[in-house]
């Protein structure tokens, strides 16, 4: 199942359950240090399913997707359509100053695809004030088509301003540096 699937939201309207393409940053956003004072963005939020999820760890989860269809798929998720682009990209900031941790599950190769915006936002991230990044890359295939196609390399793109503190499976924690 695509990460987009209406048995996904369906699942979760018929039985309360998510989906367990999440389960692996669900348990990593729990060691995230004192993660109920965080207010979260969760990036390319898609229908919304782990901006739900994870508002039980954080203290407010807001997703940012671009698709207005898949953003109001579902209602208790909120979400604000805003699409990431080279031209937006300034404005993205000022939308995300003054929260604490962004939640960036298989999103960053796609801002590569994005007119390679993903350059961008090591510093953007840095100058809102941005205190963690919690990542999850794609799985590691034989022949990747993507610059970022895994999880250390993408790491790697905030390593002027975020340092690896935590790390499992295809999901790293990044610390801003002081
Ligand atoms: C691979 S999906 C991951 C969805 C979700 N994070 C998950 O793991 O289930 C990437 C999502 O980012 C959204 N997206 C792609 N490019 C975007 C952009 N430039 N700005 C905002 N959202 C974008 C897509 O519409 C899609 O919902």
């Amino acid at each position: 199942m695509r990460y987009n699937s209406h048995e996904y939201v369906n699942d979760y309207l018929a039985y309360g359950t998510f989906p367990k393409i999440h389960d692996d940053i669900f348990f990593m956003a729990k060691r995230v240090p004192e993660a109920g004072e965080l207010n979260a963005i969760d990036l390319g939020a898609c229908t919304g399913l782990l901006t739900i999820r994870m508002s039980s760890v954080f203290k407010s989860v807001t997703g940012i997707e671009s698709s207005e269809d898949y953003a109001r798929k579902l209602q208790g998720a909120r979400i604000i359509v805003f699409k990431i682009t080279p031209e937006t990209v300034l404005e993205f900031g000022a939308v995300i100053a003054g929260y604490d941790i962004i939640i960036a599950r298989r999103i960053f190769p796609e801002l590569y695809d994005a007119k390679q915006v993903v350059y961008f936002l090591p510093e953007v991230f840095y100058k809102a004030g941005i205190k963690y990044i919690l990542l999850e890359g794609r799985k590691r295939v034989k022949r990747p088509t993507n610059p970022l196609w895994n999880a250390d390399l993408e790491a790697q793109e905030f390593s002027k301003y975020y340092t690896v503190s935590d790390f499992y499976k295809d999901i790293r924690l990044l610390k801003r540096k002081a």
